[in-house]
């Protein structure tokens, strides 16, 4: 058997967000979230990540009056908030050392306004803590994973307004004195950089709702707030629970030149660069200068408090992690190239590729340089909290699910990442997305499965919720037994 690279103690687990799997959207005082309006669009194409993530205010205002949870599936999930101690058991089986859940902030603060905290929202994440570590099951939480409280993005422009800062604060403050001693880990905003991309799940932003030619302005604005409240989060985690570490959480958007051509480099360099751009003001505590120079050519004007820049400077996080499923390509010849298209980004196609039933280009080895990029820039511990393969999985005549392709897609990312080790890349752990499946985030669809466990539910929400082995699921459990020897 080959030597492996993984340090002791890396941290193999896996990765959900509360939005997608809980469920019980209007249990125990929680309020109603952004998440909860996302409708699974049965007519549009999945892969269109563009039509499939527009919502309109009269979207909303139907979702407001509406109390669906087919067409709303994010609001039944896949029943976590009920089902958490027998999925935690599956999880332990696993050998998980880590898992990454988010708090939903309506759960504790249901519009995001009120004086005081719910504290049936609170007792809730206390239990399901205490349950991991009952498992040995480290918890890794995200403060803001795309589900803040509709009642802000309706009154405060979500995070367009300077005060959704202090109600952050506030959220932020309450969970951690709740949960000293119980995590140790946290991620302030899922990746941030996606606030181009969906506007409404990021900031709460409906574009409707604003003039054409601020748009860009507002998302910029809105995403300078979030960078302030991320850098004071660090800071109220560090001095209320001084043993903890806080991470930003970027989705890493590799792009290729389309050819060796320099204009085709230089484009290339330039989209990386707008990627690293949120990733740069967490870690390095302030704004690259090509984005203020973008900002002077656009007559974009962003309003700094007084102590931003600092605050920025001095609650830099502890380590980066970052979301990986696909690279991209990118020419200078685009609108004449063949494309292909994810939720997450589009661009040219990559020859050398093959897609998911998505149209995510699969690429491996770009998860290896992207954690050698990460890591030459910024000289911090990387975390990779996201990676995996949705696809339609189907159940065999005798009840197994035979996802080999799951199990090679996750051989060749592990694979990748040892070559990073290797390369002197300080990697502290992998959670692969969605170790459960469940409604995915841009589609709304439950057939789009990532899972080791299969959950029987379909996309208008029908099924019994049973929980399911899959062939995956013991391979994944001998990679953690052999600390990523034995793949
Ligand atoms: C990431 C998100 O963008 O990708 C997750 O952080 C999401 O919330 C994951 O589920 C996969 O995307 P999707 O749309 O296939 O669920």
């Amino acid at each position: 058997m080959p030597n492996t690279s993984f340090p002791k103690g890396f941290l193999w687990g896996g990765a959900t967000a509360a939005n997608q799997c809980e469920g019980a959207w209007n249990e125990n005082g929680k309020g109603i979230s952004v998440a909860d309006c996302s409708m699974y669009k049965s007519e549009i194409d999945p892969s269109d990540y563009k039509a499939q993530h527009s919502i309109t205010s009269q979207d909303i205002e139907e979702a407001m009056l509406s109390q669906d949870t087919s067409k709303y599936a994010k609001r039944h999930g896949i029943d976590f908030y009920h089902r958490y101690k027998e999925d935690l058991d599956l999880f332990q089986e696993m050998g998980f050392k880590i898992l990454r859940v988010s708090i939903q902030w309506t759960r504790i603060y249901p519009n995001g306004i009120e004086k005081e905290p719910n504290e049936s929202g609170l007792q809730y994440y206390e239990d399901l803590f205490q349950e991991m570590h009952k498992r040995d099951i480290e918890p890794l939480v995200t403060l803001h994973h795309y589900e803040m409280p509709l009642y802000l993005s309706n009154h405060y422009d979500g995070w367009y307004q300077r005060e959704v800062i202090e109600f952050f604060l506030k959220f932020c403050k309450t969970v951690y004195k709740r949960y000293k001693g119980l995590v140790k880990y946290w991620l302030t905003f899922n990746e941030i950089d996606s606030v181009f991309r969906h506007p409404f799940t990021t900031i709460g932003l409906v574009e409707d709702r604003y003039p054409k030619e601020k748009w860009e302005e507002i998302i910029y604005q809105a995403v300078h707030n979030q960078f302030v409240a991320s850098a004071l989060a660090t800071k109220y985690l560090h001095e209320i629970i001084p043993e903890a570490q806080m991470g930003c959480m970027i989705t890493r958007t590799l792009t290729y030149p389309e050819n060796c051509h320099p204009q085709n480099a230089l484009i290339a360099l330039k989209e990386n660069r707008k990627n690293f751009y949120y990733s740069d003001v967490q870690v390095r505590g302030e704004y690259p200068s090509h984005i203020k120079r973008e900002w002077e050519r656009k007559n974009i004007k962003i309003i700094f408090g007084k102590e931003d820049e600092n605050i920025l400077k001095e609650y830099p996080v502890d380590f980066v992690s970052f979301s990986y499923y696909m690279s991209r390509v990118s020419s200078m010849d685009e609108a004449n190239k063949e494309q292909v298209s994810g939720n997450l980004t589009s661009g040219v196609k990559n020859p050398y590729l093959e897609t998911t039933q998505w149209n995510w280009q699969v690429d491996p080895t770009g998860l290896c340089i992207s954690l050698i990029e990460l890591y030459d820039r910024y000289g911090k511990p990387l975390f990779i909290v996201e990676n995996g393969l949705g696809s339609r999985d189907m159940m065999e005549s005798d009840g197994s699910i035979q996802d080999d392709y799951r199990i090679q897609y996750y051989q060749e990312h592990i694979k990748a990442i040892e070559a990073a080790i290797e390369e002197g890349v300080e990697v502290m752990g992998y959670t692969p997305w969605g170790c459960i499946d469940m409604i995915s985030m841009s589609t709304c669809q439950m057939s789009k499965r990532y899972g080791f466990i299969y959950v029987d539910l379909d996309d208008n929400g029908n099924g019994s919720y049973e929980r399911k082995k899959k062939k995956s699921f013991n391979w994944y459990k001998q990679v953690i037994a052999s600390n990523g020897k034995d793949l």
